[in-house]
């Protein structure tokens, strides 16, 4: 009974709100519908589909706890110290360098690889072109402004420390800190869907971290593809620490680091022309 009534919640908010809840597994959906029924101190998933057909707030703040939009400046600092040996090969071996932060949120996962680019001597920054892709615009939105805001929970000064001089990269006015426009000059943000959209091509390296964890297995594999497709032959791939490559697509890809996720497309595979 309830099962049904949490498939009808599902189905409300993917008809009659947007959101592509088929593309998400059950148990991740599931926590922040019943996240939003205990804030809102609703008994049942048939009284939370009435709240929300009734009440534009609750559909809005719904919408709000379904996008992970979590992020931050070198999350998982270990997995940006394997990020820079393999921006370090890639740098001393080619002329320019092209990486994809695919779900790349309000852009502090391509700025720090910007970052990373104008901070290692190994590094040629000027051969770095970052492309930024996510689903989200207002998430875009915040990602071309390269303007973050410290707060309560979020500590930009420590997520910075990964670099030695942090302050050579943004500029801070009290509470709010700018990405320099050196680092931000290295990043292009475009509109992108994982699932729906086109593969790109010719990267070497993509870096999609913390979307598969809440993705719905069958799109997962179509996510990998994409992804695939879009590297070079030879290129890396770093998923999240969380997260794996499901066996059948394993083939195209062998480990380069297996605690930090860090995988090389076949370098048999065939090149795709940008
Ligand atoms: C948890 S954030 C990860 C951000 C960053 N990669 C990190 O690890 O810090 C997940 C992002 O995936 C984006 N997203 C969700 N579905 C997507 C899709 N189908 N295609 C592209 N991006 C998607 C969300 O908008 C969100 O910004």
């Amino acid at each position: 009974m309830s099962d049904d009534a949490f498939e009808r919640v599902l189905a409300y908010v993917e008809s009659e709100m947007g959101f592509a809840t088929s593309h998400y597994n059950d148990s991740y959906l599931d926590r922040r519908v019943t996240s939003r029924m205990r804030r809102t101190d609703t008994p049942s998933y048939e009284a939370y589909l009435e709240l929300l057909r009734e009440d534009p707030d609750e559909r809005e703040a719904l919408l709000g706890a379904l996008s992970i939009n979590v992020t931050g400046f070198f999350r998982n600092p270990d997995v940006w110290a394997g990020i820079r040996e393999v921006m370090r090969d890639l740098s001393a071996a080619n002329e320019s360098v092209h990486v994809w932060s695919a779900a790349c949120a309000d852009g502090r996962e391509p700025y720090s690889l910007s970052m990373l680019a104008h901070d290692d001597p190994e590094i040629d920054e000027t051969s770095v072109h970052v492309l930024a892709t996510d689903i989200s615009e207002p998430a875009l939105e915040t990602a071309r402004s390269g303007v973050y805001e410290e707060s309560r929970t979020v500590d930009l000064r420590d997520q910075l420390a990964f670099l030695d001089d942090p302050e050579r990269y943004v500029e801070r006015d009290d509470r709010r800190y700018h990405v320099s426009r050196a680092v931000r000059r290295n990043v292009t943000f475009e509109r992108h869907d994982l699932i729906n959209d086109e593969p790109r091509a010719g990267f070497d390296l993509v870096i999609c971290r913390n979307l598969f964890i809440y993705i719905d297995a069958d799109y997962k594999r179509s996510m990998l593809d994409t992804i695939s497709q879009s590297l070079l032959p030879g290129g890396y791939l770093v998923i999240g620490k969380a997260e794996t490559i499901p066996p059948e697509t394993g083939s195209e890809f062998e480990i380069h680091d297996s605690r930090l996720r860090i995988y090389r497309r076949d370098p048999d595979a065939r090149r795709r022309r940008r």
